[in-house]
């Protein structure tokens, strides 16, 4: 069964979104083989974003991805990593459509709920990132 990471970030933790957005991820059958709660430290915040680090708004997302508490699971069905991008919604909450997360959850573009891994490689990566191989289940 495929697998992908998903995160709830701090703004929706903060809000107290944490628990409508578990329950969506169980309506949508994933079942979750791994959740944890944590903060990430400015170091490992950088080094998940790695990809976006020439970019402008990476300091200020660091920032943001560090403000707070925040969520990571292991998502698994079939499709896991496109059905969760679905559910998601458009990263940009502007464009996201009617039913997904970033659609009502979402305040600014950085501020947009919930991350989900891109591909099989970025999801092997983002699993081993949060999960020993013990913390899946
Ligand atoms: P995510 O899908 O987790 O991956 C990278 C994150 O960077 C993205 O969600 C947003 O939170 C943030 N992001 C992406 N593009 C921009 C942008 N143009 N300005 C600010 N933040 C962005």
């Amino acid at each position: 069964m495929e697998q992908t990471l998903a995160l709830i970030k701090p703004d929706a933790v903060t809000k107290g979104s944490m628990g409508a957005i578990l329950q969506r991820m169980e309506k949508e059958n994933f079942r979750i083989s791994a959740m944890k709660m944590l903060q990430l430290s400015r170091k490992e915040a950088a080094a998940f974003y790695h990809v976006h680090r020439e970019k402008g708004f990476f300091d200020s997302l660091v920032d943001f991805m560090t403000s707070g508490p925040l969520v990571a699971l292991v998502l698994e069905r079939e499709n896991a990593i496109s059905h969760w991008r679905s559910v998601m919604g458009a990263t940009d909450y502007r464009k996201a459509e009617e039913g997904t997360i970033r659609k009502e959850f979402a305040t600014a573009l950085e501020r947009n709920a919930v991350h989900g891994s891109d591909a099989e490689d970025t999801a092997k990566e983002e699993i081993s990132f949060f999960f020993s191989k013990r913390e899946q289940v």
